[in-house]
């Protein structure tokens, strides 16, 4: 893979650091840096402002701006209405200053900078020494957004004078002057700001889709000083002015807490609401709010972590995956997904894609299911939407979008929006693996069913049959693999849409002989037709799948081996990446591919294929494939571990651990590549770790690689939390909780118990 690390950070189990200020990746660690809590996200923009190029970037969950998408000509179908996560109020503003001074890295005299972010304990700090023309001063900063109570934001800053004496202004807003920064624009419309008693208030709403912001702030400062309550067009803030002896130092605080309303509540009543809620929350102690939010960390990482001896920057980029997806989202609100960058960036507008169902999920079914079934029911919160835009495209059931925020289609690049039509059935598969891992049949049986039938009716509506082979199929679509357009028959969908149609099939039996009462229910509500379910059943054993049956390799799509091949190796480092480096079309006239699709069945679906199989199209497609999206390497990773190959399977996991702290796709500046942490995370439990989860039991077969001495990761199932421990002599799986489970473990089906199981380690599984 011709793709090249950049690294600056420090390398530290635990801390990510950024020792001496590195201008050249100021944007870069400012995503790095970026914290959430699922409600909000901030980057690890510096708060005091600066002239370097900088992206400050404050978002909501779930709080977007709308508006038209103009076609040049508007067909039938396309989408008429754009919406993107909206870059919201800086919350975090704050300006320093010492007479005419302002502090400003990138022009202010400083050394000694460092930036940390503590995993353990969810804590962004950042501190250097600035050398004013009155003395020097050390800076520390502060930041935090409780894990406990979502709607939370401290701010910690403190001055201590080495050598300075004078007066110091420090001023603290809430800002909602912060750009669009992919549009240099703001989308804001200040309402209403107030300061009462040590609160202060701002209120604002979007101009075109009606979401609000409010956010209030307590502020605090260790010494005595002269307070300032200020007012712009769209800001609030508070000046404090020190008055700092030789020696001595001074804390200031800030507790926000920011509310939204995504409803077009009343402007007053939700005012007067959020006041309450600020109130409510008891925002008084800092040191109160800090130590539950590192308690949080503390608990996850006790029950979470995933230990690797031999391979520090690894385990490091490991840890950094797992932190982010927590921050990014804990289940809170089954109204909120997963946006491909988080809340750490514009790119991707916010929206969630099938990367949810398909590299997400299976992090939150393992560690906190009650988040993984929250994912899924916010599927089913926007099942409306999906099936007004099946009726949209001429279809029938649920058509869910390519991607979204709200419900609806936000993809404004017809080809793909119309094309991929293979986010439905990654939706089928996430209640799959859920409702499969986890017992779920309340779930399953009700909103899991329903989607499940919409969703089956929808490929029902959408396919056709082939006038020379009688084989059911899909004509025109564009597979995971963006760098194919329009193609027929894409594997990767019709082989994931058979086994949707069996699923829903084999789930209405189920419900028909266990729970009749529910199956009557169901069928009532879905209007479900006498032949329906004869019908998938027939497009399903009809499907057609592309393969060479000599050699096993699967065809990405009809005709897909005809085409002209093209050297991946032989790409320039600097055309990556190569949406923005090529002509659009040049991309889809040659073998490469941007993903492996037809790879990821052989692991979603593992039992159904042959080593000899896996190894002939691991072989055929990574040669072809250019990793362009960040979802590629972590497959190969998982791919190559089973196969024994691994080296390559180290090499690829190392991209897809350290994909954003060392800047391998060079956009980390953008956001961060949540999809390739939670690959992260597969590529040690379903990759090093041999898990594989379509059997009927948990399967390992594990491997270790040649830099490691062992590693470990916990798994939540079924109300047991079940250990894997790796070294170069043995796996030892133990359980805890409610008794003995069925597992394989090399290809032997045995039970586990509170005795635990010890297996050697096969020469072959270790590199
Ligand atoms: C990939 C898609 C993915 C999206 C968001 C694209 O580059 O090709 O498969 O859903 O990124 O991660």
């Amino acid at each position: 893979m011709s793709k090249v690390a950049k690294k600056y950070l420090a390398t530290d189990p635990w801390i990510i650091e950024e020792d001496g200020f590195h201008p050249e990746h100021a944007e870069v660690s400012e995503s790095i840096f970026s914290l959430g809590n699922e409600f909000m996200g901030v980057r690890g923009y510096f708060e005091e402002g600066c002239t370097i190029e900088r992206f400050v970037g404050s978002f909501f969950n779930g709080i977007f701006e709308e508006e038209p998408i103009n076609h040049p000509v508007n067909y039938n179908g396309f989408p008429r209405r754009f919406h993107f996560m909206l870059n919201s109020l800086d919350w975090l503003y704050t300006r320093i200053s010492v007479g005419k001074e302002a502090l400003d890295l990138g022009k202010s005299r400083f050394s000694g900078f460092i930036r940390s972010l503590d995993l353990r304990e969810g804590v962004l700090k950042r501190s250097f020494t600035w050398h004013t023309g009155k003395g020097d001063i050390r800076v520390e900063f502060e930041r935090m957004l409780s894990m406990v109570r979502p709607n939370v934001g401290m701010q910690r800053i403190t001055l201590s004078s080495l050598g300075f004496s004078g007066r110091i202004e420090v001023k603290l807003g809430l800002d909602f002057s912060n750009l669009q920064h992919n549009r240099g624009k703001s989308f804001w419309n200040t309402l209403r700001k107030e300061h009462c008693g040590d609160e202060s208030a701002i209120m604002a709403r979007t101009l075109k889709s009606g979401q609000k912001v409010f956010s209030a702030m307590k502020t605090s400062c260790s010494a005595e000083a002269d307070v300032k309550k200020e007012a712009g067009p769209q800001i609030v803030s508070r000046s404090y002015r020190i008055n700092l002896k030789e020696n001595e130092k001074v804390t200031l605080q800030r507790i926000v807490v920011n509310t939204t309303d995504k409803k077009a509540v009343d402007d007053d009543v939700f005012w007067k609401r959020s006041l309450e809620t600020a109130r409510k929350l008891d925002i008084t102690g800092y040191e109160k709010l800090r130590a539950e939010h590192v308690g949080y960390w503390k608990k996850i990482w006790a029950a979470q972590d995933i230990e690797i001896d031999g391979d520090p920057e690894n385990q490091q980029g490991v840890r950094f995956g797992i932190f982010q997806l927590h921050q990014t989202y804990h289940g809170v609100d089954p109204s909120l997904n997963i946006s491909a960058k988080g809340l750490t960036g514009e790119e991707y507008h916010g929206h969630t894609w099938w990367d949810t169902e398909t590299y997400c999920l299976p992090f939150y079914i393992f560690n906190n299911p009650a988040a993984a079934r929250n994912l899924l029911e916010y599927r089913y919160l926007t099942l409306p939407q999906a099936k007004q835009r099946a009726i949209e495209k001429g279809c029938k059931g649920a058509r869910y979008p390519m991607e979204t925020i709200d419900g609806t289609e936000a993809c404004s690049v017809w080809q793909h929006g119309d094309l991929e039509i293979h986010v439905p059935v990654a939706i089928s598969y996430g209640i799959w693996h859920y409702s499969h891992l986890t017992g779920d049949k309340d779930f399953l049986h009700g909103h899991g069913i329903e989607m499940l039938a919409e969703i089956s009716r929808y490929y029902a509506s959408r396919g056709g049959w082939s006038q020379l082979t009688g084989e059911y199929g899909f004509w025109c679509v564009m597979g995971p693999d963006e760098f194919h357009m329009m193609v027929n028959n894409n594997c990767y969908t019709n082989f994931m849409v058979k086994k949707a149609f069996e699923y829903t099939i084999a789930v209405l039996e189920e419900m028909r002989k266990k729970a009749p009462a529910k199956f009557d229910s169901i069928v009532k509500k879905l209007n479900l037709g006498k032949d329906e379910m004869g019908n998938w059943k027939k497009m399903a054993e009809h499907m057609r799948i592309p393969q060479d049956r000599k050699t096993g390799i699967y065809e990405q799509h009809d005709g897909y081996f005809d085409m002209p091949h093209l050297e991946v190796d032989k790409i320039r480092q600097e055309e990556f990446p190569l949406y923005h480096n090529w002509a659009y079309y040049k991309l889809f006239r040659t073998d490469m591919i941007k993903q492996p699709d037809a790879m990821l069945i052989q692991y979603f679906y593992s039992k159904e294929f042959s080593d000899k199989v896996k190894k002939a199209n691991f072989n055929f497609y990574e040669s072809r494939c250019s990793h362009e999206s960040s979802l590629s390497p972590g497959v190969h990773s998982i791919m190559a571990a089973e196969l024994g190959m691994h080296d390559k399977a180290y090499s690829y996991w190392g991209h897809a651990a350290r994909l954003d702290l060392d800047n391998y796709n060079n956009n980390t500046n953008q956001g961060l590549h949540t999809t390739s942490m939670a690959a992260a995370w597969m590529n040690v439990v379903y990759g090093f770790g041999g898990l594989r989860t379509d059997g009927e039991f948990l399967s390992f077969r594990p491997s270790l690689p040649k830099k490691w001495k062992s590693f470990k990761f916990s798994l939540r199932y079924q109300d047991r939390i079940l250990d894997v421990h790796v070294d170069r002599e043995k796996v030892r799986l133990s359980i805890d909780g409610n008794g003995a489970v069925r597992v394989e473990l090399f290809g032997k089906a045995c039970t586990l118990d509170e005795k635990g199981l010890e297996m050697k380690m096969p020469a072959g599984r270790i590199a």
